[in-house]
Parts: structure tokens; C-alpha cells; sequence
């Protein structure tokens, strides 16, 4: 394939290292429409992104994960060998803390709640409990969230999708704001100032077989 598509696709990677620059609105808007042209169930597109300007909002979401992780931490001292867990606690957060020195950050989730088939079925009069496996808006978070980073990459823009934050945040505290949202990841964007190794893909023989 020597598509644009294919240009774009392999030419994105995750950025974690921005310039110092504001990003045009203008472009964040035409990656928002072009994210809105993925398909969702019912045609329901329940993804929302949500920007995260106030300097407040992303210091208190700062402060909660600094909050959460510590927490963890004090939980992982008690244990008799605690250097595992705490090596991956402080994983997570290396991952975690760069979104917040982004040029544009944001929000992505889905919102809550919404008819589904069981719930539709349980109010026609069959009882039915929810389907095994069905990830409609989890699908459909994806779909969105791969035509916006393309969208970026056609900008000359890069991003990074961060769901290791989410681990320090507490889902009963939920973000100011967002509590009509089930946040399924923070996103980063700005003009990239790093230019990382592709890490590699698996072999398709190792994803795709017929059976
Ligand atoms: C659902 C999802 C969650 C991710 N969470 C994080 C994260 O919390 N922090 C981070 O730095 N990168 C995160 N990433 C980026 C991955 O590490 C990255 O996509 C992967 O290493 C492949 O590199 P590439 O995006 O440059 O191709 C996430 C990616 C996805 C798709």
C-alpha cells in the first residue's frame, strides 16, 4: 500500500515532547469533524472531547493524580517487598505527568448512560441482562480517537493518548466538569519536539489468520 493514508498512518507516533506553541483552534476543529465521521452504533456517536483550558481544571487533575499515586505508594510500602509494585507505580506515572505541561489537552470519554438493547428489551417486556462482550462506545471511542490523531499528523501536529493517569484518579472524584462523561483517556496535542523511533509492529501473521 502506498496510499496517504498509509503515509499518515505509519507516519504518526506517539509525541510526548511539544514546542512551546499555542495550536490553532482552527485545526483542532478539523480534527474534531473529521472524528465525527466515524461510525458508532445506531449511529449514536456518543464520543465527546472536552478541552481542557482552565489552568485550574489541569492543576486539580494534577493534584488528585500526584494525590492518588502517593496513595498507592504508601499501600505498596506496607507489603514485605514493595520495590515491584512501586517500580510499576512510578512506571505509570512517568507516563502520566508530561499531559500536563501539553500545549492542548483534553478529555475523551463517552457519555453515560443511553438505551442499549437490553435495556430497550427490559422496557418491551423481556428481562435480559447485558450481552457479554458488546463494547459499543468503547469501539467506538477508538474509532473516533485514530481519525483525530490522524488528523494531526495531516497538521504537522502530534498527539499522545494517556490512560495510565487514569489509574491515579478516583472514579468516585470525577473530573470537574466531566461527570456526564465516562472518561475512557486524556489526550495530548501540540507541534511535536521529538521525532521517536518507530517501536514495531507484529507480524501479520501473528494478527490475522483465517480459522
Ligand atoms: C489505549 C492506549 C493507552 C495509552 N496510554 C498511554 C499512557 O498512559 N501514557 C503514554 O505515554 N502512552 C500511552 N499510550 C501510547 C502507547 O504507548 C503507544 O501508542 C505505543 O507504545 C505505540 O507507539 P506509537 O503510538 O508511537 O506507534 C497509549 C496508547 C493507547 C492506544
Amino acid at each position: 500500500m502506498n496510499s496517504s493514508l498509509d503515509t499518515l498512518a505509519t507516519a504518526r507516533r506517539s509525541i510526548r515532547k511539544y514546542v512551546d506553541k499555542e495550536v490553532p483552534e482552527s485545526a483542532i476543529r478539523e480534527m474534531i469533524a473529521l472524528a465525527a465521521t466515524a461510525p458508532s452504533p445506531s449511529n449514536q456517536q456518543p464520543v465527546r472531547y472536552v478541552r481542557m483550558v482552565s489552568q485550574d481544571v489541569r492543576h486539580r487533575v494534577f493534584t488528585d493524580m500526584e494525590t492518588g499515586y502517593e496513595s498507592r505508594v504508601s499501600q505498596a510500602k506496607k507489603l514485605e517487598k514493595p520495590r515491584k509494585a512501586i517500580n510499576i507505580l512510578n512506571h505509570y506515572r512517568r507516563y502520566s505527568r508530561f499531559m500536563c505541561h501539553a500545549p492542548a489537552l483534553f478529555a475523551v470519554g463517552v457519555e453515560k448512560g443511553g438505551a442499549s438493547f437490553s435495556k430497550r428489551m427490559n422496557r418491551a417486556g423481556i428481562p435480559m441482562g447485558e450481552a457479554l462482550g458488546v463494547m459499543g462506545k468503547d469501539i467506538s471511542l477508538g474509532l473516533s480517537l485514530q481519525l483525530f490523531m490522524l488528523g494531526a499528523v495531516e497538521q504537522g501536529l502530534g498527539t499522545c493518548i494517556l490512560t495510565a493517569p487514569l489509574h491515579f484518579l478516583d472514579s468516585d472524584n470525577p473530573i470537574v466538569g466531566l461527570e456526564n462523561l465516562r472518561v475512557g483517556c486524556f489526550v495530548t496535542l501540540g507541534f511535536p519536539d521529538e521525532t521517536p523511533v518507530d517501536p514495531g509492529r507484529k507480524p501479520l501473521a501473528e494478527i490475522y489468520w483465517e480459522a
